[in-house]
């Protein structure tokens, strides 16, 4: 069988070594599409792929369609909302992620991130401390609960809301349940993002939800850029000279939020799981899960039953 790794973000060589391990160890062949610049590589590299591993490389119809002998897509990593999974059950191809191989990279960055603005972009002036503050994890899965746990080394008063987890479960871990997400922005001083970017999330985070925080309110994503609904949030931002957007997901007004000196900072490109550890875990995840199908029919994984 072809595995056809393709990412515009490539995984860290010696995961790439892993991977490769994996699925030649196997008995199959590995293809690498690494660094493309257009849609028209990915759409040639796929013909004859049987298999593909993707990060947030897009996997439209037109890919679906250009890839015949396509049998299982692997997401290295949690969101999949960058492939078409309906086309491709349609298709009868199986899409799988791998839950959690990654979050505890994307945690490290939350507080990076957060040191960095609340110490103001390291500029010499005084800043704040993360010790005593409130803290709010929008959406308790596995990057929330590495955030709560790094939070409370930290000394942070932690709050969690997350639509489908039991609130028990959020406090058996420490952390206090609130009932909604009004609750948790009205509560936090600081609301970190962790919801899928889904039908009923995209652009969520809007004018009247992050409107309610508290003097001096931070939100952090390192989630999706289409969960927040950025024309409500600048217009907040102008009117509240006192809110921080922070976020490793650049936003399509990037321009418009740069004119917030001092209370925005997006990095370059998505950061979260960019680390060697992330990239072994998430990756050799993937071929494992690919060998799992091709040799045991194994559909553990997938997202689009
Ligand atoms: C994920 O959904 O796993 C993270 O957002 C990481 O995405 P990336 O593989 O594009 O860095």
């Amino acid at each position: 069988m072809k595995v056809l790794v393709a990412t515009e973000k490539p995984f860290a060589p010696v995961a790439v070594e892993g991977i490769r391990k994996e699925i030649e160890g196997a008995g199959n062949e590995l293809v690498l599409l690494e660094k493309y610049t257009d849609v028209a590589q990915l759409l040639a590299a796929v013909k004859d792929a049987d298999a593909l591993i993707v990060r947030s490389d897009k996997v439209t119809p037109a890919v679906l369609d250009a890839a015949a002998n396509l049998k299982i897509v692997v997401r290295a990593g949690a969101g999949y909302d960058n492939i078409d999974t309906e086309y491709a059950k349609g298709k009868g191809v199986v899409v799988e992620n791998t839950p959690g191989q990654n979050s505890n990279a994307v945690a490290e960055l939350v507080f990076g991130l957060l040191v960095y603005a609340v110490r103001n972009f390291y500029n010499g002036k005084a800043g704040t401390e993360l010790k005593g503050k409130k803290l709010g994890i929008l959406a308790f899965g596995n990057v929330g609960r590495n955030v709560a746990r790094i939070a409370k080394g930290f000394g942070m008063d932690v709050y969690a809301y997350d639509a489908f987890c039991p609130k028990d479960v959020i406090e058996e871990s420490g952390v206090h349940a609130v009932g909604s997400q009004d609750d948790l922005f009205k509560e936090c001083d600081i609301v970190s993002l962790h919801i899928p970017a889904t039908a009923e999330t995209r652009q969520s985070i809007n004018y009247a939800l992050v409107g309610q925080m508290k003097k001096g309110g931070i939100v952090i994503n390192t989630a999706r850029k289409e969960v927040v609904n950025e024309p409500e949030l600048l217009k907040l931002m102008s009117e509240r000279e006192d809110l921080k957007y922070i976020t490793d997901i650049k936003p399509d007004a990037d321009a418009d939020f740069a004119k917030f000196e001092g209370r925005y900072f997006s990095t370059p490109k998505k950061m979260g799981a960019q680390t060697a550890e992330a990239n072994i875990n998430a990756g050799i995840a993937a071929a494992k899960q690919i060998n799992a199908y091709f040799n045991e029919g194994c559909t553990k994984f997938q997202v689009n039953k």
